[in-house]
């Protein structure tokens, strides 16, 4: 596998559902990934665990990102992931929350990177496919290692790495560090795939110039942006109208009855991804290169603008409570076509008036 010159869908947990990769295909994503699974459970038989391995025939290129610790559990889970059609597996050595990294995995394995590099030397020794690994710069900025732990990885057998250029602590306060990204890029001769901030195609263009990594990837951005991926390989601003927008909403419903079902129980399971989903496509917004392509670089939450006089559609598409993400997701699902999703919006937006500017909130998560 060439690791050169792709923009991949970063490993997600509850945002790299199936309907939403398919989605991400559909607008341009070669090489997509799995939410992150745990290897014991996946060795276990774990159904939710297993579903996270499926792969949809449209993804060419399907990467399994496990959490894991020891190499015999890594290796038997990889197997299984190769057997439901991953093309390579990646290892996450970046995930920040307590309950992965208290039972050593994740961000742990910066901690140890000889345990981390004897993980990697037991899966590319165990696996027919390529073995990747998913970093973080380190774990807090006194322990700045990923340069080392990177060199460990290429000598392990790791095919490629991805940085993270965020500490395990910064979670997303700081801008991700393109200069660290940029450090391994010369460094090593195995593929860097640089990962942080990412939101337009300008964006994708300077960091890949300046830091010289093999290829990009996606997390937010393509959250907030489907589309992105398009605009990427494209190299051009694509600014879809709202109406536009609804039809590429809607298009994620159809892909997830199709996945859940079109029945109750399926528009329940949908319900939890649908209306979450909403909570980042209500932060998209044109950024012309013109006024954001400077050297200044806000961050993701901040790279939004209020406008008071914007149309009714506009408007509803922008909304940032909760509520109104609910029963735009319900609009979604119930509607025939998309002007009927158009029209159903327009109604929300006249029974739900916006009160007041949006709020500038931050983008908190406690994944990744
Ligand atoms: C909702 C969400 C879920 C995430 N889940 C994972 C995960 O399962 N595995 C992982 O390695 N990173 C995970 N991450 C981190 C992203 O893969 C990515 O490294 C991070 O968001 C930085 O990229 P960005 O600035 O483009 O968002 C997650 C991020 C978000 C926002």
């Amino acid at each position: 596998m060439d690791w050169h010159g792709h923009t991949i869908l970063a490993p997600l947990t509850k945002g790299g559902n199936l309907p939403f990769r398919r989605l991400c295909v559909e607008l341009g994503a070669r090489v997509t990934m799995s939410e992150m699974a745990y290897s014991r459970q996946v060795v276990r038989g774990s159904r939710a665990e297993l579903a996270l391995l499926r792969r949809h025939p449209s993804e060419a290129c399907f990467g399994v990102q496990l959490a894991a610790c020891k190499p015999d559990e890594a290796v038997a889970a990889g197997r299984r992931a190769v057997d439901a059609g991953a093309a390579f597996v990646d290892i996450n050595a970046g995930c920040p929350i307590h309950d992965v990294v208290r039972r050593g995995m994740g961000a742990t394995l910066l901690q140890r990177p000889a345990a981390l590099a004897r993980l990697i030397e037991g899966l590319a020794t165990g696996l027919s496919v390529p073995v990747t690994v998913k970093l973080r710069s380190g774990w807090n900025e006194e322990k700045i290692n990923a340069p080392e732990v990177a060199r460990l990885m290429e000598e392990a057998g790791a095919a490629a790495v991805t940085l993270h250029a965020r500490t395990r602590e910064q979670r997303y306060t700081k801008a991700a560090d393109w200069g660290l990204i940029a450090q391994l890029a010369a460094e090593r001769t195995i593929p860097v795939v640089g990962n942080g901030d990412i939101l337009t195609y300008y964006d994708a263009r300077e960091r890949q110039r300046q830091s010289g990594c093999a290829s990009v990837m996606l997390g937010r951005g393509a959250l907030i942006k489907p589309w992105l991926f398009r605009e990427i390989a494209e190299q051009r601003a694509i600014e879809p109208t709202a109406e536009e927008r609804v039809a590429i909403y809607r298009r994620l419903a159809v892909l997830m009855k199709e996945h859940f079902r079109d029945d109750a129980k399926g528009r329940e399971r949908a319900m939890r991804f649908l209306p979450w989903h909403l909570s980042f496509f209500w932060r998209y917004r044109p950024l012309p290169e013109t006024e954001f392509g400077g050297a200044e670089h806000p961050l993701m939450q901040t790279r939004q603008r209020f406008d008071a006089d914007i149309p009714m559609l506009e408007q509803v598409l922008r909304d940032p409570r909760e509520q109104v993400h609910r029963l735009l997701a319900d609009a979604l699902w119930d509607a025939a076509d998309d002007a009927a999703a158009v029209g159903a919006a327009l109604e929300i937006a006249e029974r739900n008036p916006v009160e007041g500017p949006e709020q500038q909130d931050e983008i908190e998560t406690s994944f990744g």
